[in-house]
């Protein structure tokens, strides 16, 4: 009889987890150098007619890492993989060669804690997100719920008129969630949205910020209104149901919307 047992150790937030052994069922393993903290090791045993577990056991040790990339931009790499059984997004941030190496490691890091903070952050102030499941600082990377769906940028070229505005106003409601809370999102376009279970999801706040001004968030309307100029030309004169949406939900929206035609009638006279 072949059984297959598996078993979950999460690690504890320890720099150095070689120096620790997982003890189940009588299997000792020593973690190797190469993982790093924060990292959940699956540990997948077969066992065949119950012989006793330190002669038999086949083990393999998986970590969320060495999955298809899907998409390699300028600063990040985004694989796709399993994480616990969870179908997963796994977003890291590549080493640069033009920058110090120490300087490289601490950018790297520090803009994948604030990343994934936003996105946190995001979620409470109502505006749906990925879950993140897992943050590995040593290799600025994060582990975040795969959201399985389309990008509002595809949704919006074959929805029907009615199904657009509905959508219109949907990104209207939650831009205005995240500025009540001082959230800006810093690069608002229809790829950084996608759709999926009836709602629409924000992703990629690599660009965000938080305690923002009214600058900033005149500059994040701006940004998504430029976004529309190349992206959806066709839809530029309904731009207005997300500004319409936008003030429903957020006291201080007119003060910002004056602020994002400021901002692009600066960038047409200068
Ligand atoms: N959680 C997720 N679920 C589903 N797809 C995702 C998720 N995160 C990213 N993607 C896919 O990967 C693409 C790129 O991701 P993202 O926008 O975060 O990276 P990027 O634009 O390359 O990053 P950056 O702007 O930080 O350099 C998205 O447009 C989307 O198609
Ligand atoms: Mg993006």
């Amino acid at each position: 009889m072949l059984c297959s047992i598996v078993l979950f150790i999460v690690l504890s937030d320890d720099d150095d987890p070689s120096a620790a052994d997982a003890r189940s069922q009588g299997t000792e393993l020593s973690m190797g150098r190469s993982m790093s903290c924060h990292h959940v090791i699956c540990l997948e045993l077969k066992v065949k007619d119950l012989v006793p577990f330190s002669e038999k056991v086949i083990y393999r040790l998986f970590i969320a890492r060495g999955m298809d990339i899907i998409q390699r931009g300028a600063e990040a790499e985004i694989r796709r993989g399993k994480w616990l059984g969870r179908d997963v997004i796994i977003k890291s941030r590549v080493p640069k060669s033009y920058r110090l190496p120490e300087m490289d490691r601490s950018l790297r890091n520090m803009r994948t804690r604030n990343e994934a903070r936003l996105i946190h952050e995001a979620r409470e102030a109502g505006v749906p997100t990925p879950i993140i499941y897992d943050i590995d600082t040593v290799n600025a990377e994060m582990t975040m719920e795969f959201i399985d769906g389309l990008r509002v940028k595809d949704e919006l070229g074959r929805s029907a008129p009615d199904e657009v505005r509905d959508l219109l106003r949907e990104m209207g409601r939650s831009i205005a969630y995240l500025h009540r809370c001082g959230i800006v999102h810093g690069d608002l376009t229809t790829s950084n949205m996608i759709m999926s279970k009836g709602r629409m999801w924000f992703i990629d706040f690599s660009l965000g910020s938080r305690c923002a001004s009214v600058e900033e968030m005149g500059v994040d309307i701006h940004l998504l209104k430029e976004s529309f100029q190349s992206a959806h030309p066709e839809l530029l004169d309904r731009f207005h149901i997300i500004l319409e949406s936008y003030k429903e939900n957020f006291e201080r929206a007119d003060e910002i919307v004056r602020k994002a035609k400021e901002i692009g009638s600066r960038g047409r006279y200068t």
